[in-house]
């Protein structure tokens, strides 16, 4: 018996995305996504000017990374369906390349006894649905919706765990607040009806899957950052912390669970003047279509404190209502600049038992970016990336504990499997316990940490 033991199917695995790893290639019939758009207007935004055509080949090389998933002990892997491949211009013609791609890739996984967890949606608007407002605008709900049915449709029979979104929180952030994604502008009040507004697609798109009366579940992933006070004794800072939480958690967490927004949200938003334009019965659809399944993507806290900085003078932003704490001493990773607290999972996972019905729910992400990685390679190729092993036991000794205590924790997914390009950060910070190569057409190496996952899953647990 090992001292680290995990429940009999414990899911052991590690996610990507479809943008992130694909490639785009002559005569794929891909339609461009905002980040091809991106790329081809300003290469200069994006690391070493590297786009989102190049990946990680897996569009040529799936069934090679399907053996790698196996050389490293995966039972499960999730990966998503690029929208824009699926569907070129968002709400038009189905691209049969893609159909076949998909159904080749998700085949491959099953023969190989690797249960497929498939989400819909992945940072990647179609460029011609963004030209309409993207994300803003109620027909883009309306196209998403028509793109998971069309999903659950053509994959539903064999894939069984589905995922309307991954970190929904990003584009509205990104996009619309601090301009890492496109369109990279800074305005609250599309930054909340775009908020909204994937919310209430992600409830229609359950209740679509639910119509299939299909044989399977579904749920939605979402980037959680425990939101701790500087003091737990000075209010002010405990009523900061409490604000963040609502804005970058419980924006997402509350109505995909308990199908209602947090009310300090609310309270903001309505002071602001900003609530989202909305239909009569949207309410009641979120109400009535919760998930079943969560997915929790966890990489760092945010410590905070009472506002003491001005306000942001010319327009509302979140962060006029809380600053950032730069707390002493805490653990950090040098190579991607997030701290790290191995109990954030363990406090999260409680929280989700204590306060939301102990919803079933695996890590669907926790992973450690280490930027220019190649320089630990050695002479026959292999990467001794014993701090990635650190990151990972450490993490799942605090899942392990939240086990223990009666979590509902069903699994661990890190980030990444093989590396991949990442958004505007393209190569910089490596996560896979596969390198890749990029000059050398991709060639892949299993790092050490993907070695130890295996036996790790082997035994369904570890030692210390
Ligand atoms: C996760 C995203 O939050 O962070 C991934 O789901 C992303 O898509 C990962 O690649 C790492 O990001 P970065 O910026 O360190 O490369």
């Amino acid at each position: 018996m090992m001292k680290y033991n995990f429940p009999k199917d414990f899911w052991w695995g590690s996610a990507v995305s479809g943008p992130q790893t694909e490639g785009v290639f002559p005569g794929d019939n891909k339609g461009d996504s905002t980040w091809d758009y991106w790329y081809k207007q300003k290469p200069e935004l994006f690391f070493d000017q590297v786009g989102p055509e190049k990946t990680s080949y897996t569009y040529l090389r799936f069934k090679e990374d399907v053996q790698l998933l196996k050389e490293t002990g995966h039972n499960s892997f999730r990966t998503s369906i690029q929208w824009s491949r699926l569907i070129p211009t968002g709400d038009g013609e189905v691209n049969q390349d893609a159909v076949r791609f998909y159904n080749e890739y998700i085949d491959e996984l099953i023969a190989n006894d690797i249960e497929p967890f498939i989400n819909l949606y992945h940072f990647d608007m179609p460029m011609s649905l963004m030209e309409k407002g993207g994300w803003e605008s109620r027909a883009t709900v309306e196209a998403y919706v028509r793109y998971a049915k069309i999903c659950f449709e053509l994959f539903g029979d064999r894939v069984k765990k589905w995922f309307t979104n991954n970190e929904p929180i990003v584009p509205v952030e990104g996009g619309y607040l601090y301009q890492f994604h496109y369109p990279a502008i800074v305005d609250l009040r599309k930054a909340i009806q775009v908020g909204y507004h994937e919310n209430l697609a992600s409830a229609m798109a359950i209740s679509a899957y639910r119509q299939l009366n299909l044989d399977g579940e579904i749920g939605i992933i979402l980037n959680l950052t425990p939101s701790y006070p500087r003091d737990v004794n000075n209010p002010e800072d405990v009523k900061a912390s409490i604000i963040c939480d609502a804005f970058f958690n419980r924006s997402f967490l509350d109505p995909a669970i308990k199908g209602t927004f947090p009310q300090e949200l609310i309270d903001i938003v309505k002071e602001l003047g900003m609530l989202p334009e909305y239909e009569a019965n949207d309410l009641d659809i979120i109400k009535e279509n919760t998930v079943e399944l969560l997915g929790v993507n966890y990489y760092h806290p945010r410590r905070v404190k009472a506002k003491e900085t001005p306000k942001n003078p010319l327009i509302p932003m979140p962060d006029d209502y809380f600053d950032m704490y730069d707390m002493p001493n805490k653990k950090m990773n040098p190579y991607r600049g997030w701290e790290i607290y191995e109990r954030g999972v363990y406090d999260l996972l409680i929280n989700l038992r204590d306060n939301y019905g102990n919803i079933p729910c695996f890590i669907s992400e926790n992973g450690m970016g280490v930027e220019n990685e190649a320089r630990f390679i050695k002479e026959d190729g292999s990467i001794e990336d014993d701090y990635r092993i650190d990151f990972v036991a450490g993490h799942l000794r605090y899942v392990h504990d939240a086990l223990q205590e009666g979590s509902n924790v069903k699994g661990y997914h890190m980030w990444t499997a093989i590396d991949n390009w990442s958004w505007t950060n393209a190569y910089k910070n490596r996560y896979g316990f596969v390198s890749v190569d990029i000059d050398n057409e991709g060639k892949r190496t299993i790092k050490k940490s993907g070695h130890w996952f295996k036996t790790v899953a082997d035994n369904n647990g570890f030692d210390n």
